[in-house]
């Protein structure tokens, strides 16, 4: 046990958890993808800046997507090359496609993600394609990409329950990890898309994993924290043996192409609890609020991290 300074929490550790977790952060992307006015290309940058600087090693920074789908994002041509020299930290980016793909290896990306769905109804929404569809395009695009040297994650969507289908057997998850799995992705995110996941829930679909030969070390976990279990899920996940955990600075985020996501597990509450079990992140905390608190301003409301609230009311 050790005692807290201003602004951080006791450390208790506590048994059987990682030394180590690493946060994939997801703000300027599934953060930004999601707000309604268009956030200003050199304001994004900023927010790149902000957050390596806070020691995030791993920035997720946009998405080469369509851009009439996703217009938010429609700048990625102009942003990729603003931050992509940054020292010490991951800019990894979505593609959905091999047009995707093309776009972010001519501008250097090093890191890209593909994101398949577990589920028709969501394949349909987010990519216009069926499930098989949708990994019949990714086969050839994580293959280019490997042999470019890039390191490709692969997302699935809607791990543990979808708006329009309900309940999501776990077979058709582990199906879509396998399939993505064999493709070449390096590692994989498992997206609880509308934030409805519980933690036993997601003991189980672990263990279903690792009984399908997906091993706990290539999974990570993308909690939306719609119905405020992300943590509780994600302190289940730990104890199951995951090291890497996506989380959105200030809990910005959602998925436009699923009306009920809300934002993502925020990065503060996230290390404000690693932080007093005792489990390094490499992150400043102060930092890390700061930029939150930053981009709020930009953006013009508050940020719903309860730790960013905490934080903010001691300096004021
Ligand atoms: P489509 O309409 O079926 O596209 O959309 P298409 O393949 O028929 O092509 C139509 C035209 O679009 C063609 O142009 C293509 O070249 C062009 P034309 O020949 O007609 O002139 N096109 C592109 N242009 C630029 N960049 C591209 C691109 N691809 C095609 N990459 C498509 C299919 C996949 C493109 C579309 O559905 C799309 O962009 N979807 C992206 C949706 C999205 O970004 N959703 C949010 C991210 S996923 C998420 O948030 C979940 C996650 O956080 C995890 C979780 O929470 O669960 C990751
Ligand atoms: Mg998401």
């Amino acid at each position: 046990m050790s005692t807290p300074g201003l602004g951080l929490p006791m450390v208790v550790p506590a048994p059987d958890l990682p030394a180590r977790v690493r946060i994939h952060e997801v703000g300027p992307r599934d953060g930004l993808q999601n707000e309604k006015a268009t956030v200003p290309t050199g304001v994004k940058a900023e927010f790149i800046r902000r957050l390596a600087d806070a020691g995030l090693r791993t920035v997720e920074a946009t998405s080469f997507v369509h851009p009439k789908w996703v217009p938010q994002l429609a700048d990625a041509e102009a942003l990729f090359p603003q931050v992509k020299d940054l020292k010490g930290v991951h800019l990894p980016v979505l593609v959905p496609n091999m047009r995707g793909l093309e776009r972010a290896l001519a501008l250097g990306a090093d890191r890209i993600a593909v994101f398949a769905s577990a589920t028709e109804s969501f394949a349909k929404a987010n990519l216009n394609r069926t499930v098989e569809e949708s990994l019949a395009v990714f086969e050839p695009v994580v293959a280019r990409a490997k042999d470019e040297g890039a390191h490709v994650r692969g997302y699935v969507s809607m791990c543990f329950g979808d708006p329009w289908e309900g309940a999501v057997p776990l077979h058709q998850v582990a199906h879509v990890c396998g399939a993505l799995l064999d493709m070449g992705c390096d590692e994989l995110s498992l997206g609880d898309t509308i934030g409805v996941a519980t933690p036993g829930h997601v003991l189980e679909l672990l263990a279903a994993l690792n009984e399908q030969h997906v091993p706990t070390s290539v999974l990570g976990v993308h909690f939306h924290d719609t119905y405020g279990q992300a943590l509780a899920n994600t302190l289940a996940a730990l104890e199951h043996g995951v090291t890497t955990v996506d989380a959105s600075a200030g809990g910005l985020g959602g998925c436009p192409y699923a009306k009920s996501a809300t934002g993502n597990l925020a990065t503060e509450d996230l290390v404000w609890m690693l932080h007093g079990l005792g489990i390094d992140t490499g992150v400043d905390l102060g930092r890390l609020v700061a930029t939150s608190e930053w981009m709020a301003d930009r953006l013009g409301r508050p940020s719903p991290s309860r730790t960013l609230r905490a934080l903010s009311h001691k300096e004021q």
